[in-house]
């Protein structure tokens, strides 16, 4: 069925275990991860960024991902990440997504707050849970792009500050996190991300984690956080299995013979980052 996010992560703030928020962008993948997520028997979210949306369409998204979570035996949620414009953030709303993101990490915290609470004014009555992000976090990810001399951690005063006076559903941070591949191993700021939790006591997000090691991951989860992004380690098993379709078998065109070993690939990803975070058996 399909949820709205804070369904799905207040369970998790509340268990003590975190919820894979899995990048799609077209069909298989959501087939790949929703197969994944009752194979584990877990709640998932499926996420797609302003720039899956301008290829494949709010709309479709929607539909497709409404359809499959109807017939899925797990809670599914439709998330929009890293929402930076107004109007791709209105129209998932009226396309029946059930979370957002409103990245406002670029703005000084006033602004970052005002327009935090605009949306959630308008989400909230609709049943639409929202995420927001305070600090910046380095790397690339899609229309977002940090240099790492920008990227900027997250002010624990600042946070319950941004928490106090936008009530957001849940919240995302930066503590050494980084979008795509990491350069050398992350290293997290785990007592920031422990004062945080204890200061805004609601669903923490991670971002770009992909490429962060199982027992980072575990402390992670273990002090706190509820939200896990996943989108590089889906983009490279895809990759990887294409590749090697396209060099075992050259003779092959039909699509759903060459899609078919990446739906595999990736199926096998999100379920090992379920078991990681804890939320296979929640369903
Ligand atoms: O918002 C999406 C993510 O933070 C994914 O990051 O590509 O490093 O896994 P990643
Ligand atoms: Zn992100």
């Amino acid at each position: 069925m399909l949820v709205s996010g804070m369904d799905i992560l207040l369970k998790a703030h509340e268990g003590g275990y975190a919820v894979g928020a899995f990048n799609v962008s077209n069909l298989e993948m959501i087939q790949a991860a929703i197969s994944a997520a009752e194979e584990e028997r877990s709640p998932i979210i499926l996420q797609a960024s302003q720039s899956a949306i301008a290829y494949a369409g709010s709309e479709v998204l929607a539909l497709m991902v409404r359809k499959m979570a109807e017939q899925a035996s797990v809670p599914v949620a439709l998330h929009l990440d890293h929402g930076t414009d107004w109007d791709v953030i209105m129209k998932c709303l009226r396309d029946g997504w059930t979370s957002v993101m409103f990245d406002g990490s670029k703005y000084p915290l006033e602004q970052n707050i005002e327009i935090t609470n605009k949306i959630i004014e308008i989400a909230r009555p609709m049943g639409v849970s929202v995420e927001a992000e305070l600090g910046k976090i380095g790397g690339v990810e899609d229309h977002i792009k940090v240099e790492s001399r920008d990227a900027t951690m997250t002010d624990p005063d600042e946070a319950e500050e941004f928490v106090k006076r936008t009530n957001v559903d849940f919240f995302a941070i930066a503590i050494g996190n980084a979008h795509g591949v990491y350069k050398g191993d992350p290293e997290l700021d785990f007592d920031r991300l422990k004062e945080i939790k204890q200061r805004v006591n609601i669903p923490i997000v991670l971002h770009g984690a992909s490429g962060i090691s199982e027992a980072d991951i575990s402390t992670a989860v273990a002090l706190g956080v509820n939200k896990i992004n996943i989108d590089t380690d889906l983009r490279q098993a895809f990759q990887q299995a294409m590749h090697k379709v396209v060099q075992d078998t050259p003779n092959v065109y039909d699509p759903r013979k060459m899609l078919t070993p990446t739906i595999k690939a990736i199926k096998e990803v999100v379920k090992t980052k379920i078991r990681m975070f804890g939320s296979n058996g929640r369903a």
